[in-house]
């Protein structure tokens, strides 16, 4: 805690910068004397809208020391301030309190740590901070095409949807200073993609972003807040109601990383008074509890998250317009179907107004689904530990011929999968099977050890179709 308790004006002045709008969180900072344990997470935050700040310590910290201060700041988990000049009085002169009591000399600072003779700028672990800040002063200028050449490798037969999310995504990741965030929406039938695509998005990213920063991902299922009161688990409660310092699943994971995809799922279904909070995430590009009570409350950052919304409403009518118009793949047409089918089928027209892109997912082919069940298999094979690289292309179309022929997407082929080479693949796990695996054809399937020379290999079969290249994407 030395640097906050040492800082002098040019070291608050820099952190105050930071922590406007945002909580910037310090590792393992050292506890007054008498803690257990010994170091603990303390955040700085302070609300844009009102300038009220919060000291927060990590919870846990148990406390038998003196100072009265000290044990009701841990207790509590944080300290709440009218602004952030309150909050440095409270912290250099009550806190520093507890720090410097004649029996805690092990805790005074070192020389080097003296605040007459340190730099301005070391006051404050600016590193540290720098890390954790939402908005960089950097953009992040990332390969479209790559990416897109990423995304139709995992996710078939969608290339104008994969097409359109690379270019979002280059397009957010771009912006020095983004004022809100990116808000995409991804419509079609069930079992298409819709989800798959938001999932696999943050792996794609992984090493893509500027200093080690990671994009995190979080499903919510909004048909679980269907009720009003559902707000505070996803939002946290106001100030001064019940559980106010416990935190929400949105709002803590944002807290803990603002780059988050965050997926939210059959928006539809989500109470109106939830969605009115997040339209003013989306405008304003902060989160707050208090946006939907009145009563002010915790805000988070939330202009580097990327929010998808997927909805199935309505998907054949979309799709028969798009088909009418010969419209898939062109951005404005795309965008006027779905907003006039979505604002038909009673979503609020607040809503769609303020989604930046549209994404949508066509029913799958034959060909689309003879390459993801080919995909899964192997996947579902590395999950017994054997290496697939090769598949008899009888035991697709076998899957496919067992499988419902439309209207469910891949959900239903990828359990066959394992209904139909389940014995096999374990058979091959317990044999040891090392190599790479082919799967033969069948029933009974068989995984026999891989002879590029005799099979066909991912690569070569009608089957597959692992690592094919697409064409450059053009929107
Ligand atoms: N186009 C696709 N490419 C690759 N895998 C797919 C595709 N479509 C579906 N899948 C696979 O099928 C399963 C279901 O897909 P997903 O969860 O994305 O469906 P969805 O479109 O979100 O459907 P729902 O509207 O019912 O939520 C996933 O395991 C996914 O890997
Ligand atoms: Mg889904």
């Amino acid at each position: 805690m030395w640097q906050f308790l040492i800082g002098g004006d040019s070291a608050f002045a820099a952190l105050k910068e930071r922590v406007i709008g945002a909580c910037v969180v310090f590792q393992q900072q050292p506890m007054p004397p008498g803690s257990t344990p010994t170091t603990a997470r303390v955040g700085v935050e302070v609300r844009a809208a009102d300038g009220t700040a919060t000291l927060f310590v990590e919870r846990g910290v148990q406390y038998a020391g003196p100072s009265d201060a000290a044990r009701r700041w841990l207790a509590d988990g944080h300290i709440e301030f009218d602004n952030f000049d309150q909050m440095r009085q409270w912290i250099q002169v009550d806190l520093k309190a507890c720090y410097t009591s004649p029996a805690d000399s092990q805790t005074r600072p070192t020389r080097r740590e003296d605040s007459s003779t340190l730099a301005a700028g070391e006051l404050t672990d600016l590193r540290a901070v720098d890390r954790q800040l939402p908005r960089g002063p950097t953009a992040t200028n990332i390969d479209e095409n790559g990416l897109f050449q990423q995304l139709v490798r995992r996710i078939r037969g969608q290339d104008d949807a994969m097409g359109l999310l690379a270019k979002q995504v280059h397009r957010h990741l771009a912006r020095r200073t983004p004022r809100r965030p990116s808000t995409l929406m991804a419509l079609g039938p069930t079992g298409v993609g819709k989800t798959a695509s938001a999932e696999c998005l943050p792996a794609m990213l992984q090493g893509r972003l500027p200093d080690g920063a990671q994009y995190g991902y979080l499903r919510l299922d909004m048909s679980e807040y269907q009720e009003r009161h559902r707000i505070s688990q996803l939002l946290g409660a106001p100030q001064g109601y019940l559980g106010y310092d416990e935190g929400a699943q949105l709002t803590n994971t944002l807290r803990l990383n603002p780059r988050t995809i965050v997926l939210f799922d059959e928006i539809e279904k989500a109470h109106p008074d939830i969605l009115r909070a997040l339209m003013n995430a989306m405008d304003a590009g902060r989160l707050s509890s208090a946006s939907a009570t009145g009563a002010a409350g915790h805000e988070i950052d939330c202009r580097r998250a990327m929010f998808i919304f997927t909805s199935n409403l309505d998907a054949g009518g979309i799709l028969q317009d798009l088909k009418t118009r010969n419209a898939f793949g062109h951005r404005s047409a795309v965008d006027a179907v779905c907003r006039n089918r979505l604002r038909a089928a009673g979503v609020a027209p607040e809503l769609i107004g303020r989604i930046g892109c549209f994404l949508v997912f066509r029913p799958l082919d034959r060909e689309a689904r003879a390459e993801i069940v080919t995909l899964a298999i192997t996947r579902v094979a590395e999950e017994y530990g054997v290496r697939v690289t090769g598949i008899d292309p009888t035991v697709v179309a076998d899957i496919l011929k067992a499988s419902p022929d439309e209207g469910f997407g891949a959900r239903p082929d990828e359990y066959l999968i394992d209904e139909l080479l389940g014995s096999c693949l374990a058979e091959a796990a317990a044999a040891g099977l090392e190599q790479p695996a082919l799967v033969e054809a069948g029933p009974p399937y068989r995984c026999v050890p891989f002879d590029s020379r005799a099979a066909l290999s991912l690569d070569q079969s009608d089957a597959t179709l692992g690592d094919k290249p697409r064409k450059e994407h053009q929107m």
